[in-house]
């Protein structure tokens, strides 16, 4: 049985469906409206519960409706949330999250509780990482919540997986604890200090290289349509995505890296994971919303056999 342990974001996300993405200064009539269960972190958590994995969540909501809300949706996913805090005073994250008729989107995340997540919110939650099998972290809470997470998933054993996103610079003191690092291109360009046209180019023996300067071990770049690209001291290989009709990205991105994680903590090597992570991410990209989107184990279980024959 894979056990995951996330610590990370957790948010409700208000989503308005729009022709196009506005201009800055332009207003957009828009063509419906939702409200859903996001926040990378929760939608890392939920997409491994999904798939089957034993889930432990560490995050903070706020005292407020969407808190409640938050809490009531992850526990009917079966995820163990007695690490979920409730900060009084304080609003649960959300984000505000325009899709085009493409599937693109733009995420604005007021983070709310998500920032009052501590260290010691970890140390409480070490009983869930023993005998866990893979931490994986994103970027939406306090860096060093994330670092502290990752020394404590490795006093366990646990591998680390690392979704740099939002990205930002990172400290040595986080690199050097992670086992797998997941950008996509832009994210790896910000880290990198490159511009996206740069990195856009780059030939993929070139993009490795240039993300393995990153620090970590192991590097997954995730390249949309394009399928992902796994770099690590052996060499690199491409990893093809599956062809879908993309109704909204968002959480694209969360299910590959749940995906990645349930297949590592079955034993899978990394290019196979990599290439149930994208099975994953592809599912996720057919359907509008954050959590709504994410696939079942039979889910993909059926896309990666219907490839196959
Ligand atoms: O990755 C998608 C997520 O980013 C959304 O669910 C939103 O809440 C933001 O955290």
């Amino acid at each position: 049985m894979a056990r995951i342990v996330v610590v990370g974001s957790a948010n409700v996300d208000l989503v308005a469906q729009t022709p196009h993405l506005p201009e800055p200064g332009e207003t957009v009539l828009g063509s419906g409206f939702m409200t859903a269960m996001g926040g990378k972190g929760a939608n890392q958590a939920v997409g491994a519960a999904r798939l089957g994995a034993v889930v432990t969540f560490v995050a903070r909501v706020g005292d407020d409706a969407f808190g409640q809300q938050c809490l009531a949706a992850y526990a009917k996913e079966g995820i163990d949330t007695r690490y979920v805090g409730i900060t009084p005073e304080t609003p649960t994250g959300i984000a505000l999250i325009a899709v085009a008729a493409d599937g693109e989107n733009t995420i604005i995340v007021a983070s709310g509780a998500n920032m009052t997540l501590t260290p010691d919110d970890v140390a409480r939650a070490e009983p869930a990482f023993q005998g866990a099998d893979v931490l994986v972290l994103q970027l939406e809470v306090p860096l060093e919540t994330s670092i502290a997470a990752a020394r404590l998933a490795h006093k366990h054993n646990l591998r680390v997986v690392l979704n740099p996103a939002p990205a930002r610079h990172l400290p040595d003191e986080l690199l050097r604890e992670i086992d797998i690092i997941t950008p996509n291109r832009i994210e790896l360009a910000q880290m990198m200090h490159l511009s996206e046209a740069e990195v856009q180019v780059l030939p993929d023996a070139d993009l490795a290289r240039t993300a393995l300067k990153l620090g970590p071990p192991a590097v997954v770049i995730t390249l949309g349509a394009e399928g992902a690209l796994v770099a690590d001291s052996g060499g690199w290989t491409r990893v093809p995505a599956f062809e879908v009709r993309a109704v909204d990205t968002t959480a694209a991105g969360d299910a590959f890296n749940a995906g990645l994680a349930v297949a590592l903590a079955r034993g899978a090597d990394l290019v196979d994971a990599v290439r149930y992570a994208n099975a994953c991410g592809a599912l996720a990209a057919t359907k509008l919303g954050a959590q709504p989107s994410l696939p079942t184990g039979d889910e993909v279980d059926r896309l990666l056999h219907t490839i196959r024959e």
